[in-house]
């Protein structure tokens, strides 16, 4: 037990000798005690007391420069967003009250749908209420009993959410691997449905899939494909549509799944495809069905947020100038990065352990600096991380003020 853990914190037997079902909760409350009583505040609590633009924002008191926001291509402030929401406020009131298959369809959804499916020249499209509703519900109602996903270890919680959910055979393959997607999609009974879930970019480290060669192997092999493309949406691609139109894959992808709540700026989640028969997943698919359907108001500035990323190029050649700068930045001044070469809009400084990585964290604030903490299970072999995720309304100038509290900071801890 770490010192300074409090006798709450122990495990405890509740009156008559039954199980504290929280005690299974034990370890992890004795590591964030501990981390806390070493006097560190605590990463995971921050509170943004006012947020002043996609990059800004006043936490205990100071004017801190954001750079853990997946705000990739700063929409929450865009000025027309803001207006196509208020006004649906207006009109269509404050919540549909309602599941997307009776009373909560509005104009609004409809016209998110069509922006959707113009943004990926795609033929259906479907809104949910958040990136991992859309991951749980065609995941688990596509794949069940019988089926086997064939996944990369490293997906994120929400795939592996909608795998369990659903009932399929889970056969998860060594991160970006190509020959180990191949073996296992052969290992796999002959007939048997299959349905390959790979990600455009992963979030921890920032690093690109080879989307070309294994959607190929898939295809060969007989499997459905979907692909994640929460972190590329916006950015990446010539049109903004994500790894697959970068790597031209597009038209062997069976489903993309995404989200509003990075580049487009606000919530939600969805899914577009160009199978015959997706219009049927509006009446099977449980995370659709049976939940309230998206805000008015959120509807309304995601169509108007994803019209105008079909005309971002300048912000994206932006965003890439400023990806590169950090990452060549970072390196020079001799910070472990998750990627050799930036790959994505996503940063990632590893950091030697949970405590130095929190130190560091909290040295970043104090310089007027917020990135991400992540560490396990939510990273990649037991890693602590920093991750850092650039913005398109990042100026130059900011770049270089955040190297500087990168260079101060990493020299107090020790790290650098
Ligand atoms: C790869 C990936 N998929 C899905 C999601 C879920 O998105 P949402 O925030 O809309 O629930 C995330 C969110 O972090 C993600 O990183």
């Amino acid at each position: 037990m770490s010192e300074g853990v409090s006798q709450a914190d122990q495990p405890q037997e509740l009156e008559g000798g039954d199980k504290d079902l929280f005690s299974k909760f034990d370890p992890i409350i004795a590591q964030r005690r501990a981390l806390l009583d070493s006097g560190l505040e605590d990463p995971f609590s921050l509170v943004m007391e006012k947020v002043l633009s996609p990059t800004r924002a006043i936490c205990n008191g100071r004017d801190t420069i954001l750079l853990g926001t997946y705000n990739y291509m700063g929409m929450t402030f865009d000025p027309q967003v803001i207006e196509a929401g208020e006004q649906a406020l207006r009109d269509f009131g404050s919540g549909t009250t309602g599941s997307r298959v009776l009373n909560g369809t509005y104009q609004g959804h409809k016209e998110c749908e069509d922006a959707l499916r113009e943004f990926y020249g795609m033929d259906h499209a479907m809104v949910f209420s958040t990136g991992y509703q859309a991951n749980l519900g065609i995941i688990s109602t596509i794949a069940g009993k019988g089926d086997y996903i064939v996944l990369d270890i490293d997906s994120h919680a929400s795939i592996y959410d909608g795998c369990k959910l659903g009932d399929a055979e889970i056969v998860p393959f060594k991160h970006n691997d190509i020959e180990a997607l191949e073996k296992r999609l052969k290992r796999i009974p002959e007939g048997a449905g299959k349905l390959v879930i790979l990600e455009g970019v992963y979030s921890m480290l920032g690093d690109v899939a080879p989307l070309k060669d294994m959607v190929r192997i898939a295809k060969e092999n007989g499997a459905m494909v979907l692909v994640d493309e929460a972190h590329s949406m916006g950015f990446i691609g010539e049109n903004g549509r994500g790894v697959c139109e970068e790597q031209g894959v597009m038209d062997d992808c069976d489903f993309i799944i995404g989200t509003f709540s990075k580049s487009v700026g606000t919530v939600g989640g969805f899914c577009v495809s160009n199978h015959p028969k997706f219009e049927i997943m509006r009446l099977v698919c449980r995370p659709y069905v049976f939940t309230a359907s998206l805000p008015p108001a959120v509807v309304a500035t995601a169509a108007t947020s994803i019209r105008k990323l079909m005309h971002g190029s300048n912000k994206r050649a932006h965003l890439w100038e400023n990806s590169r700068s950090l990452h060549a930045g970072l390196k020079e001044l001799g910070f472990q990065l998750g990627t050799e070469e930036p790959q994505s809009a996503i940063i990632a400084v590893i950091m030697p352990d949970l405590q130095q990585g929190a130190m560091m964290w909290e040295a970043l604030l104090k310089e007027g600096l917020y990135v991400n903490l992540a560490r396990p299970p939510a990273t990649p072999a037991n890693m602590t991380l920093l991750r850092c995720s650039l913005c398109a309304e990042h100026s130059e100038e900011e770049v270089t003020t955040i190297l500087g509290m990168f260079e101060r900071a990493g020299k107090a801890v020790g790290i650098i």
